[in-house]
C-alpha cells in the first residue's frame, strides 16, 4: 500500500517534496491548540495497515514533542502498521554527556522516549560526538543521513577556490567529508566554549596562502558565537570574507547581522529547519534512506 506523510505544522514543504521523490500519499489530520494550550488532533485519512512517515521540524523542539508524542499514538491506535519519523534536526543531542556534576544526559533520554513510541527515524547530521552512533541511542532503526555531499555541491557550483574550514574538532566529520568530495583544502580550528555565548578559537594550522575563499561548515548555527569568532580569526590572518554554512539554523536574523559585522560574505543554511538562510537541499538524500528504511520489513 503507498505510503502515507504526515507533515508536523511547519513541515510541509519537505514533505511535499518527499511526497513526489517517494510517489506517496498525503494523511490529511487537524491540530490545533486549545485555548489552555494543549494540542488537539485528529487524522482524517485512513490510516490501518498502512506506514505513516511524520515529517517533524524540531528546531525549539519542547511544545512540537508532545505534538509529535500525540500523533504517533493516535496513529497506532487507529492501526497504522509503522511511523517513521522523519526529523531532519535531532533536538537535544549537544547534551550527551554528564559535564558537570548533577547534570544528566538528556540526548540518551530524548532517543530512548522517541524509540518508545515510533518504529523508525531518518534524520540528518544528528550532533553525534561522545554518543557515537544513533545505535548507541535508539532502540528502533535509527539512520543519520550526511549532508556532506549537497553541501559540496553547493560549494562547488558558488565558491571559487574554496578552503573548507571545521571551526572546532567536533566538526571535523562534516568539513573532512565536504573537503574530499571538492578536493579542497581543510583547516580544522581548535575552539573553546567558556558558556552559551562565550568561545574562543584557535588558529593554530593557517595556510601561508590567503588566497582562498575560507567556507566555514558547522552542523548547528545557533548563538552564532563559534562562527563569529572564526571569522574574526581568518581575517585578522588575511583571508578574504569567509562564507558559513551550517547544517541546521536554529539561530535568528540578530544572529546573520552579527556574522555580516564579523566579516562574513554569505551565510547559507541546509533545509533541514525551516529558515530564511536555507539554500541546500536535502531531500533527495533524506528519500533515500526513507526508501530503505521502508522497504526493510521491520
Ligand atoms: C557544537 O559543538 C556544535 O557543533 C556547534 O559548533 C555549536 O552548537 C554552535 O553553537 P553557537 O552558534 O551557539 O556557537
Amino acid at each position: 500500500m503507498t505510503t502515507l506523510i504526515l507533515p508536523l505544522p511547519g513541515s510541509e514543504a519537505l514533505a511535499n517534496n518527499l511526497l513526489e521523490l517517494l510517489s506517496a500519499q498525503h494523511c490529511a489530520c487537524v491540530t490545533r491548540v486549545f485555548p489552555d494550550g494543549e494540542h488537539y488532533v485528529r487524522v482524517e485519512t485512513p490510516v490501518a495497515g498502512r506506514d505513516v512517515v511524520i515529517v517533524a521540524g524540531l528546531a525549539h523542539p519542547d511544545d512540537k514533542l508532545v505534538l509529535l508524542y500525540l500523533l504517533a499514538r493516535t496513529l497506532s491506535d487507529l492501526g497504522a502498521r509503522r511511523i517513521l519519523l522523519v526529523a531532519p534536526y535531532l533536538p537535544y543531542m549537544r547534551q550527551d554527556s554528564v559535564f558537570q556534576p548533577g547534570e544528566g544526559r538528556s540526548a540518551e533520554y530524548i532517543s530512548s522516549w522517541l524509540s518508545g513510541f515510533i518504529d523508525g527515524l531518518v534524520t540528518v547530521d544528528p550532533h553525534l560526538h561522545r554518543i557515537g552512533s544513533l545505535k548507541q541511542v535508539f532502540s528502533v532503526p535509527a539512520e543519520a543521513v550526511h549532508a556532506a555531499q549537497v553541501i559540496a555541491h553547493w560549494i562547488g557550483e558558488n565558491v571559487t577556490r574554496p578552503m573548507i574550514v571545521g571551526p572546532d574538532e567536533e566538526s571535523r566529520q562534516w568539513s573532512k567529508e565536504v573537503a574530499q568530495a571538492i578536493e579542497a583544502p581543510l583547516v580544522v580550528l581548535h575552539k573553546t566554549r567558556h558558556g552559551d555565548r562565550d568561545v574562543t578559537i584557535l588558529t593554530p594550522d593557517l595556510p601561508s596562502d590567503t588566497d582562498y575563499t575560507p567556507v566555514l561548515v558547522d552542523d548547528i548555527i545557533s548563538t552564532g558565537q563559534t562562527l563569529v569568532a572564526a571569522i574574526r580569526q581568518l581575517r585578522n590572518a588575511g583571508f578574504p570574507a569567509p562564507v558559513c554554512v551550517g547544517v541546521h539554523a536554529l539561530f535568528t536574523q540578530d544572529v546573520i547581522d552579527q556574522l555580516r559585522s564579523a566579516g562574513a560574505e554569505r551565510v547559507v543554511s541546509c533545509n533541514t529547519v525551516p529558515h530564511a538562510s536555507n539554500a541546500i537541499d536535502t531531500s533527495r538524500p533524506i528519500a533515500a534512506a526513507l526508501r530503505r528504511m521502508l522497504a526493510a520489513d521491520v
